[in-house]
């Protein structure tokens, strides 16, 4: 098959991260006969210093015209400035908002050989595997702000259709897993809560061969940490989803691992590591790969329909795991091309 993926490194360590996830996907095309078109266009700070913008004009609309688009990561001090009209972080909220995609999709599993690097006891992590879906586009991060003085205001607003939208997602997915998706939100007390919670009760009628359940935010993050392996699909609303998934992502050990895509109903697909631009290692080699590299195989999966090879890629992450190859942010001192070239030597192991 053919494809168009732009890459936006970033900044920080997302050119050196984004490089690797380019030539585990270059590889898959190469096994298997693919032809994927790889163009880099700037984004967040490095896009301010060039452009003026950290969205240029260009790099909109090659995404958009693209198949998939792999992203590094945004921002650092240089740009942190909170009194600065233009932020690196506007440019990755805008490529969101454009893109449509209003899907968020964290995977957390926790690799046994890491269990140790988890806060948690080991017994508890035994087995954990969750898809958090958050709602990417709503609520209290687009919603009008106001601000005088000494009074300030973030409006949260969601409509069915949005919230009916990303639900149909997550029982989609679920569908591919364990049949069971928990919604969160905070029914007790809020409206738009009572509107989700509603609506994905609605939408469940639709998916009789997908379990239910409903719990309240506070409640889920005790669940997070006391029983994890007890939830299959979580999707809950915007700013749930931010506080709730980066306290799913400390039971993995190391934000470094961790992959993700934003989907909509258009063909493009966003994929990222969820971590940041991590300026205190950047352009020193020592960056984990590995949630880039899962993020291309989400990629590989989510936009391109290419499930066998996603599926290779991330047995090929386990099995470099399961030998101990590490980089420092998990204990051991494999460098980020070290730790790549595992991978795609555990590739053509199987090949
Ligand atoms: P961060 O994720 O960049 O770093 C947190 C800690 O984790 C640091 O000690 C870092 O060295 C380590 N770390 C992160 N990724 C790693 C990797 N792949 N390998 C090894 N170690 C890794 O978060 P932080 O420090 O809060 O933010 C730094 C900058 O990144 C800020 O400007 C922030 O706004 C931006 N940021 C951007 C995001 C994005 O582009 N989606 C998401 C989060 C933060
Ligand atoms: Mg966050």
């Amino acid at each position: 098959m053919k494809a168009r993926i732009a890459v936006l490194p970033g900044d920080g360590i997302g050119p050196e991260v984004t490089a690797a996830a380019v030539s585990v996907l270059r590889d898959a095309a190469a096994r298997g006969g693919h032809e994927f078109e790889f163009s880099e266009h700037a984004i967040g700070g490095c896009a301010i210093d060039a452009h003026g913008d950290p969205l240029p004009a260009e790099t909109l609309i090659v995404c958009k015209q693209a198949d998939a688009v792999l992203l590094g990561a945004v921002g650092g001090p240089r740009w942190s400035d909170p009194k600065a009209k233009v932020r690196p972080e506007q440019g990755l909220l805008r490529l969101r908002a454009e893109l449509g995609v209003y899907a968020n999709l964290r995977p957390v599993r926790v690799h046994p050989k890491l269990a140790a690097l988890s806060p948690l006891k080991n017994e508890r992590l035994t087995g954990v595997d969750l898809l958090f879906v958050r709602e990417l586009t709503g609520g209290a991060y687009f919603g009008a702000k106001t601000r005088t003085a000494d009074v300030a205001t973030d409006e949260t607003k969601y409509t069915t259709q949005e919230v009916e939208r990303v639900a149909r997602r997550a029982f989609a997915l679920a569908r591919g897993r364990g049949r069971r998706v928990t919604s969160v939100d905070k029914a007790n007390v809020l409206e738009t809560s009572r509107l989700w919670r509603e609506t994905v009760q609605r939408v469940a009628h639709e998916f009789p061969d997908v379990a239910l359940e409903h719990q309240l935010v506070d409640s889920m993050a005790m669940l997070l940490l006391t029983r994890p392996a007890a939830y299959d699909v979580i999707v809950t609303e915007n700013l749930f989803g931010d506080i709730l998934t980066d306290e799913a992502a400390a039971l993995a050990g190391s934000l470094g691992l961790l992959p993700s895509a934003s989907l909509g109903d258009g063909k493009v697909g966003l994929y990222e590591p969820i971590h940041g631009s991590a300026p205190d290692i950047a352009g020193r080699g020592v960056a984990n790969p590995l949630g880039a590299i899962l993020s291309a195989a989400m990629l590989l999966r989510h936009s391109l329909g290419l499930a066998d090879e996603a599926a290779a890629i991330e047995a090929a992450v386990d099995r470099v795991l399961d030998a101990g190859v590490s980089t420092r942010d998990l204990g051991g001192d494999a460098g980020t091309r070290e730790a790549t070239a595992a991978v795609l030597a555990a590739l053509n192991e199987r090949a």
